[in-house]
């Protein structure tokens, strides 16, 4: 029940731009939005602050006309409107900017801009050009009509999907998640022009899981916890106050102890120039240089898209190098398979974890999936042993649930933990993971990040592949960044700069300016 009413607040007689009433909606047994009200003032941008899985979306669905709510009212400016889809919503002055976009890769700027435009008259070449010029001088986003959308980098996409919206006249904007794609300095950026067009007048809703970009931009936060509105605060709330809110509880996030004297000395993982082609046949990888010692975590940075995949596929054997060598404990691996990596002593923990469980089958048998064979006996599978294992590794680990449960039926850090529990069962010398916590609650992260540390510690080498800067800060002892297939800087995480880390992950720092002391 909301522990946060809304603060008393002057700007509260200032009618609201967009109003949501009490909306609830369910998908089958869940309920993503229970009796939500929330609204968005002229001139202001509300945040809507929640956990993956709190239900932001759904409501700023709903508002866009996307999901259709089961019960509760939208208003525009005081008067209730029916928002049955995304055209009633630009109709009635309500712009999205989705998680992932809608524009047209083959198609420009202009064309896109064009797409959908409400009235039957079409617009020339040079009509389309100057009506996206218009919008770009009057929000002070500069962007190049007659470029392809597939050539604009992430960012620029973005910014083409606000000019799109601010084109149709919007007056309050949704932004979903708008800083999941951008590097730090694009953040900043986007945060300027936020800044300008809601001194225009415009109203903002910016949806987002981190605290301190929501303090940074916001001037009321609203809280969503499993589909509840926890409270209204100002956008200025501290940190830990926000955090409370958001999860129930303080969160204290992991601790990470000091490396031993002798971490370093020993190379668990060395990677030499490796070269490996990409899904499509494409260089992926251009030359990989890499160490990790046993004892330390070595992070891996990087905008989505960079390589990252290719090298992990490369370390789990999934992908032959067509150039340059793996060691692991000394062992040349290069080109073993993943079984043969796996022997090798490399763990890995995929960013895809569904595909590597079999999501019918129960927890003790996909404990056990990749060493079946160790618990066949004479008559078959020796169930009762798979049984006890399970047991076992479910209280060590945490995991809740029991060995019958189908892992189809537990929580996404439950499965996460199932998937740790499996390989780091086998005692890996090097534990290669991707994206460890995308997806689960602060509670499973906080879990799965300990024990990644705490493994090293226990002398393996951790090779954390990860787009959440913030983890990689808090758990890795030394950063290395990607960018374009190549590693383009490292340093100790004690002395990483979140500015030049941007800097390194957008391409605009070489590796010689960045210091390349491994
Ligand atoms: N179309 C859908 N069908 C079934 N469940 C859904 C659907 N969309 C969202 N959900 C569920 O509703 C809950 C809220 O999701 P969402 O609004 O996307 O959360 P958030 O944006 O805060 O991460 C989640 O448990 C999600 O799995
Ligand atoms: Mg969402």
């Amino acid at each position: 029940m909301p522990d946060h009413p809304a603060s008393p607040d002057p700007a509260a007689s200032v009618p609201a731009a967009v109003a949501l009433r009490d909306i609830t909606k369910r998908f089958g047994d869940l309920v993503a939005n229970d009796g939500v009200t929330f609204d968005v003032r002229p001139g202001e941008v509300h945040a809507l602050l929640g956990e993956n899985g709190a239900g932001k979306t759904t409501l700023m669905r709903i508002l866009y006309g996307l999901t259709m709510p089961d019960r509760g009212t939208i208003e525009v400016r005081g008067r209730p409107v029916h928002i049955g889809s995304p055209r009633d919503a630009i109709a009635a002055g309500i712009g999205m900017v989705t998680q992932h976009f809608s524009l047209v890769a083959p198609m420009t700027v202009a064309e896109n801009l064009a797409l959908g435009r409400v009235s039957g008259a079409r617009l020339d070449r040079e009509g389309m050009r100057d009506a996206v010029r218009r919008v770009s001088v009057a929000a002070e986003l500069p962007i190049d009509p007659d470029a392809r959308i597939a050539d604009l980098s992430v960012g620029q996409q973005q910014r083409v999907e606000v000019l799109k919206a601010l084109s149709r006249d919007c007056r309050v904007l949704i932004l979903d998640e708008p800083t999941a794609v951008l590097v730090p300095q694009e953040v900043d950026a986007l945060f300027t022009t936020l800044r300008r067009l809601v001194a225009g007048g415009l109203g903002v809703v910016f949806i987002s899981h981190k605290l301190g970009e929501v303090r940074a931009i916001s001037d009321r936060v609203s809280v969503l916890r499993r589909g509840q509105l926890v409270g209204t605060a100002p956008g200025d709330t501290d940190e830990r106050e926000l955090a409370r809110m958001m999860v129930g509880r303080p969160t204290f996030g992991v601790e990470r102890p000091p490396l031993a004297g002798d971490a370093g000395r020993t190379v668990v993982l060395h990677v030499g120039a490796v070269v490996a082609d990409g899904a499509r046949g494409l260089p992926a990888l251009r030359g990989i240089d890499l160490e990790v010692a046993a004892g330390e975590v070595v992070g891996v940075a990087g905008v989505s898209g960079n390589g990252q995949t290719e090298l992990v596929e490369v370390l789990a054997g999934m992908r032959a190098p067509t150039e340059g060598r793996v060691t692991v404990a000394g062992r040349d691996v290069t080109g073993l398979g993943p079984a043969g990596m796996m022997a090798a002593g490399v763990g890995r923990i995929p960013e895809d974890r569904r595909a590597s469980l079999v999501m019918d089958l129960p927890v003790s048998l996909n404990l056990i999936l990749e060493r079946i064979d160790d618990f066949r006996g004479a008559a078959g599978l020796d169930h009762r042993r798979i049984e006890r294992h399970a047991r076992e590794l479910i209280e060590r680990y945490q995991i809740r649930a029991t060995p019958r449960d189908p892992v189809r039926t537990l929580s996404g850090g439950n499965i996460q933990k199932v998937l740790l529990a499996r390989v780091l069962e086998h005692d890996p010398r090097v534990v290669v993971v991707a994206q460890p916590t995308r997806g689960l609650d602060v509670g499973a992260s906080e879990y799965v990040r300990s024990t990644l540390i705490a493994r090293a510690r226990g002398g393996a080498g951790v090779l954390l592949v990860s787009e959440d800067l913030d983890e990689l800060l808090a758990v890795a002892d030394r950063l290395v960044v990607m960018y374009e297939g190549r590693i383009v800087g490292s340093m100790a995480t004690a002395d990483a700069d979140v500015d030049r880390l941007g800097m390194l992950m957008a391409g605009r720092l070489r590796a010689s300016q960045a210091g390349t002391a491994a």
